[in-house]
């Protein structure tokens, strides 16, 4: 039986954990979950956030489910999320956006996919308060980082039939750091003759997105302006509650949803399984357990045809109506 490390997270993490583990079992697909709790629930007991038994965990099954951790703004602990894909160097922060049928939204046929780099940047967490007045903040850039990124993207594009792989950058402001990426993308790119390649600035992106999304295929960022870009994106094809995601790096993956872990709805019954879900199903499709992939996704997508919807898509079931009502669809 495979094993796979479950991270059931906090907020509405363990709520929708435990919708995708139920209806991934419904399927008939057996896992041995390895469950690693992680986050602020785990802080008192142990130290950190994220304890080194979660890092080994993954590292030992290669695979992991993940459901959101909160990160207190401010002053505490760093991040688990940004530690763990650090930590585990997964660099490619993978995040496939497309309509789906059942959720109406202002667009029809969005179908892109971002690609994200997953350790640099902004998010290097180098910092320092300079006075009580001045806080610096470093953002990263390295060629070696960059072209990895590059090169996944386009890898990602020749494998899955994809025409084009755009590079978002702010280079005319940020000529050395940005403009690296950019040079980056650029010698990558000539190694890919048969994709085609599109340079654009994030806030030109951000002003396409909004007004004509269905132009865009495949888009490698930074790992700031593939945070914000993300999200909006999500916000295209029906909200958080749909986007997923994946953090891919060259021995193990961490899938999970875009969205956080949604402390005002907390033990409500009210969230949304679907992003998880569909992050749990490309996590299927990685291990090659296609068939149960196929499965689970003919299921949810029957559900919300059928008009059955959580209060976010504005539907009127709880987290565990729904989820039974994918059960019930499942072919
Ligand atoms: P959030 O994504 O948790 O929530 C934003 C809004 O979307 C809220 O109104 C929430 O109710 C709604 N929402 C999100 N997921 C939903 C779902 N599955 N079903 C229905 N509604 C849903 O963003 P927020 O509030 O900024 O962050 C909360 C915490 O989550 C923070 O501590 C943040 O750092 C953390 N976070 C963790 C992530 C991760 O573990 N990968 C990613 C993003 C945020």
């Amino acid at each position: 039986m495979r094993k796979i490390t479950l991270i059931n997270g906090d907020g509405i993490g363990p709520e929708i954990t435990q919708s995708v583990v139920k209806i991934i079992k419904a399927s008939g697909l057996e896992i041995d979950w390895d469950l690693q709790t992680a986050g602020s629930d785990v802080i008192e007991k142990e130290g950190t956030p994220l304890p080194q038994r979660v890092l080994d965990s993954v590292k030992k099954n290669g695979v992991a489910l993940k459901a959101p951790v909160t990160t207190p703004i401010g002053k505490g602990f760093r991040s688990v999320n940004v530690q763990l894909r650090k930590e585990l160097n997964l660099y490619s922060n993978l995040r496939p956006c497309k309509n789906l049928s059942g959720v109406k939204t202002k667009f029809d046929n969005v179908d892109l996919v971002i690609v994200r780099e997953n350790t640099q940047d902004l998010y290097a967490g180098i910092e320092e308060q300079i006075d009580e007045n001045t806080a610096h903040s470093i953002k990263v850039i390295t060629r070696q980082a960059s072209e990895k990124i590059c090169k996944f993207a386009f890898d990602y594009a020749v494998k899955n039939g994809r025409s084009e792989v755009c590079c978002v950058t702010k280079a005319n402001i940020m000529k050395l750091s940005d403009g690296l990426f950019l040079d980056s993308y650029r010698h990558v790119a000539k190694d890919y003759p048969n994709i085609k390649t599109r340079e654009i600035l994030v806030d030109n992106l951000c002003m396409q997105l909004v007004q004509n999304p269905e132009q865009f295929d495949v888009l490698v960022l930074p790992n700031l302006y593939g945070d914000i870009v993300s999200d909006l994106c999500a916000g295209l094809i029906g909200g958080l509650g749909v986007a997923q995601g994946a953090n891919i790096g060259d021995n193990c993956a961490v899938f999970e949803p875009v969205h956080g872990s949604a402390p005002d709805i907390k033990g409500q019954n009210l969230a949304n399984p679907t992003a998880l879900l569909l992050s749990a199903i490309e996590m299927l499709k990685y291990i090659d357990e296609y068939f149960y992939a196929d499965k689970i996704e003919k299921a949810l997508f029957k559900t919300l045809s059928d008009g059955f919807k959580t209060k976010d898509l504005g539907g009127n079931l709880t987290t565990t109506e729904f989820t039974d009502k994918i059960i019930e669809n499942l072919p």
